[in-house]
């Protein structure tokens, strides 16, 4: 069964050119501002001494076209997905028709992207050889580019993403298949801000993670904004009455997603900024630092244009005036025309040399670490220090941000949720916070031993607080719910998550021992443990993997709200621990009985002026991590004892 095609007849080709028209007119509004801020900021090509390379300026000027193109057609295909997977009502079985066309100018959208990424790719490599791009459509030049230059590789990555996204789309008939697309197509938006000024900078782990926060903001928000007001266009030049059903339930739950993303681009654009400006002098004196001013007014403007809608179109449709969808979609057509002028001044922006030098004289640690080499560790630096982990804070932000609104709509609803929790789902924040930005997370990236006890930290002691404070049940209980019938609330999503077969496999105890085994043995006894340490995605990506794996560990003995089916017997509450102890008692004993140094390589290279004994590390490292297995263990039987003798405040 295929989604629905586009409708036919005499609307649909005066709905077709109207469309064509405005996506037309608003690609040249980005095109003249990019012109100008390149021109303005230092971004454009520039004439080339006769002798040295020269890329020209089919490069010059196409190579940032191609970006604003793929990034307006990326938005746009983010958005169409969005509008079907959870903006716009549909019931679970299939997508309602205008969800289901939706999905489908997605796909023409996506094309767009496609061709616009494999132009990047092409006259990026000219840009980086120095020729025009017709030499650069060399096989063997392409071949290496897309291997082994970062940037290739990044475009390779997006173009595969995005033809994948394409292909879905095609063939999505439901809310499940759109919501896949949807992330898929987020995900698809990343590769370009792994590479380019972010990956360049001092320190490059806070400048990739903001811009990868921003520009996921951007797209769901600006694109969730397309996804709607196309939906609105096409069912209001068929059924006006029908477009107000559908934009009177999906543009309030639009406004709450708009919120966030909002402040989400605001924070990560100033963090990212900050990063490259280095000082607030650069933002008056550099035309970089100007341009960023420039994108603040624009987010101003745009504020502006949300908080109307709040207060004219959100009401008016809450109320079904008339009148009131077809001024929404207006409004929002020419507030995108606003956003996709932003987005070109952003990528002139990420044309525009940065004050602080890109090329900056980095020691060797520094470059491995993405910061300076901290000084030797002492108590109060391993209790007070701290390192701007992008990742990590974006995590510990979400975390502190979502269980807060949840006990804010419950106490709205003036219903009970008890403190205990809320003490241990913070407590439990802050020590993931210590593991990951505090003292202990800036020497888990330069000791051993260090590294090793954040890792049981994250893995048996922030799991504790985090299990305890029970945040599937805040979800469960406040969670939206069906706005129409037979729609599948994100309530009802949780469920079924919850009920599935990953959502079973995840409760059973020999998973959950094989997972904490495979984190690890899987881990530090192979190649992955020195190849994960050099990079920072990498470090990144054990934190994540130690708090997952520790959280379902715990959740098999904790979990407060856990259903009846999947209540632990007495024996597995015995049997599990006993195990999850074992395993990490034979890991200890490995590590402290080798002689190898594990990454050597990589400590090697940070010629650090303390702890120079790699093996005496190591072996602190094995000792640390039975301490805190012990301590993790104290703590759980503790609450069992207290859960089993007392009406405990969990
Ligand atoms: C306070 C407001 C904002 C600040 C400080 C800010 C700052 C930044 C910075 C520093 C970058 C990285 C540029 C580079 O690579 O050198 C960036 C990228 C980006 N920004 Fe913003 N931004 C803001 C608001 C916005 C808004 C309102 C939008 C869209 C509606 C937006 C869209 C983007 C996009 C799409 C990129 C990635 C461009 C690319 O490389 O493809 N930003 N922003």
């Amino acid at each position: 069964m295929r989604a629905p095609g586009p409708p036919a007849g005499g609307r649909a080709r005066r709905e077709r050119t109207d469309l064509l028209t405005f996506v037309v007119g608003t690609g040249l509004v980005a095109v003249a501002v990019l012109v100008v801020v390149l021109a303005a900021g230092g971004g454009a090509p520039q004439p080339v001494p006769a002798g040295l390379p020269d890329s020209g300026p089919v490069t010059g000027w196409g190579l940032p076209v191609a970006r604003v193109v793929a990034d307006l057609a990326g938005i746009a295909t983010v958005g169409l997905l969005l509008a079907a997977a959870v903006l716009v009502p549909s019931p679970a079985a299939r997508l309602v028709i205008a969800a289901g066309r939706g999905t489908q100018v997605a796909v023409r959208c996506a094309a767009v992207w496609a061709a616009a990424v494999v132009v990047e790719l092409v006259l990026t490599l000219s840009d980086i050889l120095g020729v025009p791009p017709a030499q650069a459509l060399d096989a063997s030049a392409l071949r290496s580019f897309v291997a082994q230059v970062p940037q290739g590789r990044a475009l390779v990555a997006q173009l595969v993403l995005v033809l994948v996204v394409a292909g879905l789309a095609r063939v999505t008939l439901t809310i499940g298949n759109a919501l896949a697309g949807t992330v898929l197509a987020l995900l698809a938006m990343t590769p370009p801000a792994l590479t380019g000024h972010s990956a360049s900078t001092g320190s490059h782990d806070l400048a990739v993670a903001s811009l990868l926060v921003h520009v996921v903001a951007v797209s769901a928000w600006v694109g969730g904004l397309a996804g709607l007001a196309w939906v609105g266009f096409h069912t209001g030049s068929g059924r006006p009455a029908r477009r107000t059903d559908v934009l009177c339930h999906a543009v309030p739950r639009f406004s709450v997603l708009a919120g966030w993303c909002y402040v989400a681009v605001a924070v990560s654009g100033v963090v990212n900024a900050g990063v490259r400006l280095g000082g607030w002098a650069p933002l008056v004196t550099s035309s970089y630092g100007v341009l960023v001013l420039a994108k603040a007014a624009a987010l101003g403007v745009l504020g502006g244009f949300g908080w109307w809608h709040r207060r004219r179109t959100v009401t008016g449709l809450r109320d079904a005036s008339t009148g009131a969808a077809g001024l929404f979609v207006r409004v929002a057509a020419v507030e995108l025309v606003v956003m996709s002028a932003t987005v070109a001044l952003a990528v002139g922006l990420s044309r525009t040399p940065t004050p602080v030098p890109e090329t900056l004289d980095v020691s060797p640690a520094t470059d491995l670490l993405g910061f300076p080499m901290p000084p030797a560790p002492s108590l109060l630096r391993l209790l007070a220090g701290w390192v701007p982990d992008g990742f990590a804070l974006t995590f510990l932000a979400l975390a502190a941000l979502l269980y807060g609104v949840g006990l804010r709509s419950l106490r709205r609803r003036r219903e009970r949720w008890p403190t205990g929790r809320v003490v241990a789902w913070y407590a439990g924040v802050v020590v993931v916070a210590w593991a990951t930005v505090g003292g202990l997370g800036v020497y888990s990236h330069v000791l051993f031993s260090a590294h090793l006890a954040a890792h049981l930290v994250l893995g048996a002691v922030a799991p504790v607080g985090l299990v305890l404070g029970a945040p599937v049940a805040l979800a469960a209980r406040t969670l939206p719910g069906p706005r129409v019938p037979d729609e599948p609330g994100l309530r009802d999503l949780l469920r079924e998550t919850r009920g599935s077969r990953w959502g079973r496999l995840a409760r059973q105890p020999v998973v959950v021992l094989l997972l904490v085994a495979t984190s690890l043995f899987g881990v530090y006894l192979t190649a992955l443990f020195p190849a994960l340490m050099r990079n920072h995605l990498g470090h990144v990506a054990m934190e994540a993997v130690f708090l997952g794996v520790g959280c379902l560990l715990l959740r098999l003995l904790l979990e407060p709200s856990a259903p009846r089916s999947s209540r632990r017997s007495p024996a597995a509450l015995v049997v599990v621990p006993v195990a999850a102890a074992a395993l990490l008692l034979v890991f200890c004993l490995t590590v402290a009985g080798r002689d190898g140094v594990l990454a050597r390589g990589y400590f090697e290279a940070l010629h650090r002026p303390y702890a120079r004994d790699l093996v005496a590390d190591q072996h602190l490292g094995a000792l640390l991590a039975g301490v805190v297995g012990a301590v993790a263990g104290v703590l759980v039987a503790g609450v069992l004892v207290v859960r089993r003798f007392t009406r405990g405040p969990w």
